[in-house]
């Protein structure tokens, strides 16, 4: 079982525009086929901002052609404001610390993996806690400027240790990284 932070980012690392945009991920690439049909089969748990989760409300499930929330598996959403739920999903809203969210999720992934989906500084979040074990990003052949950045935390000693590297077609390269240990605190 593993804690992952699984994004696409601007080669200037940013995971959304200013205005949580992510018009300019979608043309660079077909989903199926990057990693993410075979990560998502061992995800047990998920967790997001709230940010992150109203993209979802607002593009998904509340989109002029509305579409069923994507995912199975509990959703862990960070805020401290009352949101509503997603139909058909199974939303569990939580503030504040995340070691007792992280627990609960590691609890019901059964075994499988937990997946931080964002933003950057919930995934630091976790990796301050020395919870956060591996870091996939798809990096997108595209520069922002300026947006949501990917991991706003400064890991340089030990730095992070690089898995693999894949090629999508001209659209994104595929970075697996492996945390280092962070002692919880
Ligand atoms: N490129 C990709 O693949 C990808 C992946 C994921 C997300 N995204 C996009 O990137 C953007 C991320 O936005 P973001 O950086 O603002 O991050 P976010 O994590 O989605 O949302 C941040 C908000 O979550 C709440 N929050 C975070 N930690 C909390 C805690 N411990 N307790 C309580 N509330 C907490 C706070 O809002 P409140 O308390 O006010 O609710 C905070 O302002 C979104 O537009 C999203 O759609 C892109």
């Amino acid at each position: 079982m593993k804690t992952q932070y699984y994004t696409a980012s601007s080669l200037d690392g940013f995971i959304a525009d200013s205005h949580d945009s992510l018009e300019w991920l979608f043309p660079l690439g077909n989903v199926a086929d990057t990693s993410y049909p075979a990560f998502i089969r061992e995800v047990g748990a998920l967790a997001m901002g709230s940010a992150t989760y109203e993209w979802m409300l607002r593009h998904v499930v509340g989109a002029k052609q509305p579409q069923p929330w994507p995912y199975q598996q509990p959703t862990w959403v960070f805020t401290t404001r009352t949101l509503p739920s997603a139909p058909g999903a199974d939303i569990r809203f939580v503030r504040g610390d995340v070691r007792p969210a992280h627990q609960a999720m590691v609890a019901a992934a059964a075994g499988k993996n937990v997946w931080i989906v964002g933003g950057g500084d919930l995934a630091g979040q976790f990796y301050d806690h020395g919870l956060l074990d591996e870091l996939f990003v798809q990096v997108g052949s595209v520069t922002l400027g300026a947006g949501k950045p990917l991991l706003p935390r400064a890991i340089t000693s030990p730095p992070l240790r690089l898995v693999s590297v894949r090629a999508v077609g001209t659209g994104f390269a595929e970075l697996h990284y492996e945390l280092p240990r962070r002692p919880s605190k």
